[in-house]
């Protein structure tokens, strides 16, 4: 650039422009309408990759342009408002991207015809991929963080869950044993009566033909004996006997399918078996396990409908069950000084689910609290009594996998009821997750 300068001050001011236009770290050029470079920066040459001025000068800014209709509104808005702020632009050098941001002026001679462009780009490149590092990492640490809670999830589950399933299982085992003998003398013992029978009808043709025997001493021995039988019922034993057994016959296959399904505890974590199920049958085996959490606080009221057979993972659904009853155990402890509290417990079918609802008359859920109770770590429950896994846990059970519903209605001061809806036929994803 040329410049002539009429005093000292105008000398020094110049002086101070070709400083900061040497020195900025922005580019500095100026050039025609139609792009063509006439003098540009030292930070100009190092972003465009030349050594000296004379180089560049004479090449089109446009050639550098990654997308050419971008000159276009640059143009345009020049001419139209005689400068453009900060407009964004990519240039491509030596097969390089940069993104820059273009301010620029248009400088008019004296009848305000545009002679030329002045402007300045700031190359922001780097600024925007050190943002984009940072961004990439924000998001990949908070997807990191989502992994650790669901896996810090999954662990408390396994380990709360291992812990029930070999509670349960040490019950199933204890009881097997004295049950294995038990039914095998049982089965004995039946053999051993008809024996009885049969030895008790021979005594009795017996006794029925020497009845016909005159003999006194005989006489004397049957009346005595018939009064007997009269005295002490025997002919009622007999009968009752008869029924006595065949009801132990049912206790002991109520027993051995409330071991099954306690044993079905232990196995919540291995293979995801679908079985066919009553559901009522898994409210029994539930409540012997969740016993011990509410039997000094509340009654147990159930009103079992008429189900169908429906198909779940055993297992899981028993675990939904004991979460729930035992939230609502819980729930009805803390206000126990006050009045034993009931559970009611309903089932019921329609046309394609089966329904069960468990209703306590606890003190119930605050409303502005009602909307995280299945968020995971949700709990109101003193530190070392709640994880607040349970109902997330059972959230999980009932809506991803068995594909069915688990609501919730609760009124303070009234009580709380959870309403789970399966569906008879399984629908969800054999693996689970
Ligand atoms: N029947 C209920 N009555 C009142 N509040 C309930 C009832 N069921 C659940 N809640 C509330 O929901 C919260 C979350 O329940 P959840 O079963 O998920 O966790 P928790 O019982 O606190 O802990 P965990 O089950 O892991 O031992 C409870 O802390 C409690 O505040
Ligand atoms: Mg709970």
């Amino acid at each position: 650039m040329s410049h002539h300068s009429e005093n000292v001050n105008d000398q020094t001011d110049l002086l101070k422009y070709q400083t900061l236009f040497e020195l900025s770290g922005n580019i500095i050029y100026f050039s025609n309408l139609d792009g063509t470079i006439n003098s540009i920066n030292q930070a100009g040459l190092e972003l465009f990759g030349f050594q000296k001025e004379e180089e560049i000068i004479g090449k089109s800014i446009i050639d550098y342009y990654l997308n050419k209709q971008d000159r276009i509104y640059f143009e345009d808005h020049i001419k139209q408002n005689g400068s453009i702020h900060d407009f964004e632009l990519i240039l491509e050098i030596n097969n390089e991207k940069k993104i820059v941001l273009e301010s620029a002026v248009a400088i008019k001679d004296q009848s305000g015809k545009l002679v030329e462009i002045g402007s300045i780009i700031k190359n922001i490149t780097e600024h925007i991929n050190d943002k984009k590092v940072v961004l990439d990492m924000t998001v990949e640490l908070s997807e990191a963080y989502e992994k650790m809670k669901e896996l810090q999830s999954q662990l408390v589950n396994k380990e709360k869950m291992a812990g029930i399933g070999q509670l349960a299982a040490g019950v199933a085992h204890e009881i097997n044993n004295p049950l294995g003998f038990i039914k095998s003398n049982h089965e004995t013992l039946k053999k051993y009566i008809a024996e009885f029978f049969q030895y008790q009808k021979i005594l009795e043709s017996f006794i029925n033909k020497l009845s016909k025997n005159q003999s006194p001493i005989l006489q004397q021995a049957i009346t005595k004996i018939i009064q007997y039988q009269t005295d002490h019922q025997i002919s009622f034993i007999n009968h009752d006997t008869e029924e006595l057994l065949s009801e132990d016959q049912e206790g002991f296959e109520r027993i051995i399918t409330i071991i099954d399904n306690l044993k079905s505890f232990s196995r919540i974590n291995s293979n995801r078996e679908i079985e066919q199920k009553n559901f009522n049958q898994l409210i029994d085996t539930t409540l012997i396990v969740a016993r011990n959490e509410y039997k000094y606080c509340a009654e147990i009221e159930k009103e079992l409908g008429n189900l169908p057979q429906i198909e779940i993972v055993v297992g899981e659904i028993n675990q939904v069950l004991l979460n729930i009853i035992v939230n609502a155990a819980q729930a009805i402890n803390s206000q126990c000084e006050k009045e034993r509290g009931v559970i009611k417990i309903l089932t019921y079918a329609e046309k394609d689910h089966v329904i069960c609802q468990i209703i306590d008359n606890g003190p119930g859920i605050e409303p502005d609290q009602l909307g995280q109770i299945f968020n995971p770590f949700f709990t109101t429950k003193e530190e070392g009594k709640g994880t607040g896994l349970g109902l997330n846990i059972s959230y999980d059970i009932i809506v991803n996998k068995h594909k069915g519903e688990l609501l919730v209605d609760s009124q303070l001061g009234k009580g709380t009821t959870f309403t789970i809806k399966i569906p008879i036929k399984y629908l969800g994803d054999e693996n689970g997750d």
